[in-house]
């Protein structure tokens, strides 16, 4: 796994922990001009306003705030060399599995000119959205394998962390190819997941990610699906050279708020996946012991996961392909 990883790095964790320039007196004194977005405030800092993770996150949704986690440490909400096009007027955004629509607003605001579109089995979508140019389509991709949109209508295509929510077999033979198929020609896929795997293990931490694996594996899901997917855009015929960032996130309160963040968000990850235990052979109270004990390894061991974004663009002539 090592070889495949172009860039990994802890950078943001260290301006979080010690305190970067971002977080001078100035922004201090800025973050009083916090908008209301979704109904929950956002801290506005003029030096940095998009990447910072919000000030205070009380009663938001886990995925918001991984959202907010992601989007600090990649420092955006996409790599793919679209902004231009973006904000050419007219452009097509897909957020495939966007779950709340967070991703998908934010990106409608930063870009007024283009039309964004959530879609997701559940419609937990925001009904207070005042922004004009998101829309959201309930749709199971797993029921109705295609999706209800015409060849090559995005000009960016967007999924994120649906490691255990999709088998394998349909990433590989349905999801894939549905996203590319959706993207235009000269548009770009791109994809973020993270894997199960812990680096700097305890013996709770291996145990407690194994289990997660193996339950994951005998479900049809791959916890480490980010090895795979380059190839699976590549088997598309239609995708050229796929492009990989690497983020290594940290677990636990040595890696400062980054990894406060992380760990809560991770916990409440062990203890929602409600069927370990089970399948683990041990009573819910000595699972959520070993959660207790997976928190104290993780500062102990200095803990971390990877989270890999993949961006690759759609070729324009058939040409091209070869
Ligand atoms: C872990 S969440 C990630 C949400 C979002 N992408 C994010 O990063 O915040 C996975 C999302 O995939 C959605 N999902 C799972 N299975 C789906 C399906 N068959 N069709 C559409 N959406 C699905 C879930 O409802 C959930 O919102």
């Amino acid at each position: 796994m090592g070889a495949r990883i172009s860039r990994l790095d802890l950078d943001g964790v260290a301006a979080l922990k010690t305190g970067s320039p971002r977080r001078s007196s100035d922004s201090e004194r800025r973050k009083s001009a916090e908008e209301k977005v979704n109904g929950h405030a956002h801290a506005h800092r003029d030096d940095n306003p998009k990447f910072d993770i919000p000030r205070n996150l009380e009663g938001i949704p886990r995925l918001e705030v991984q959202h907010y986690l992601m989007r600090y440490l990649y420092q955006g909400n996409f790599k793919s060399p679209v902004q231009e096009t973006l904000n050419a007027g007219h452009a097509r955004v897909l957020d495939l599995g966007c779950g709340a629509g967070t991703w998908a607003i934010e990106v409608a605001k930063e870009f007024p000119s283009a039309e964004v579109t959530g879609v997701d089995i559940t419609n937990f979508f925001p009904s207070d959205v005042t922004t004009p140019n998101v829309n959201f389509i309930e749709h199971n991709f797993q029921e109705r394998k295609r999706l209800p949109f015409d060849d090559n209508t995005f000009d960016l295509v967007h999924m994120r962390f649906l490691l255990a929510d999709v088998k394998e077999e349909d990433y590989q033979n349905t999801l894939i190819p549905e996203l590319v198929r959706v993207t235009k020609p000269d548009g770009w896929i791109e994809l973020l997941e993270f894997d199960v795997q812990h680096y700097s293990e305890g013996p709770v931490i291996r145990r407690l990610t194994n289990a997660l694996s193996k339950h994951l594996q005998s479900k049809g899901y791959n916890p480490s699906i980010s090895d795979n997917l380059p190839r699976y855009l590549k088997q598309t015929n239609l995708v050229g050279t796929v492009h990989q960032f690497d983020k290594a996130i940290p677990l636990g309160h040595w890696a400062g708020r980054v990894g406060d963040l992380a760990i809560e968000d991770l916990s409440i990850l062990f203890l929602d996946t409600n069927e370990l235990p089970q399948s683990m052979g041990i009573t819910e109270e000595e699972y959520q012991h070993l959660i207790e004990v997976y928190k104290e390894e993780v500062e102990e061991r200095k803990t971390f996961f990877r989270t890999h974004r993949f961006f690759g663009q759609k070729f324009n002539k058939l040409s091209e392909k070869s």
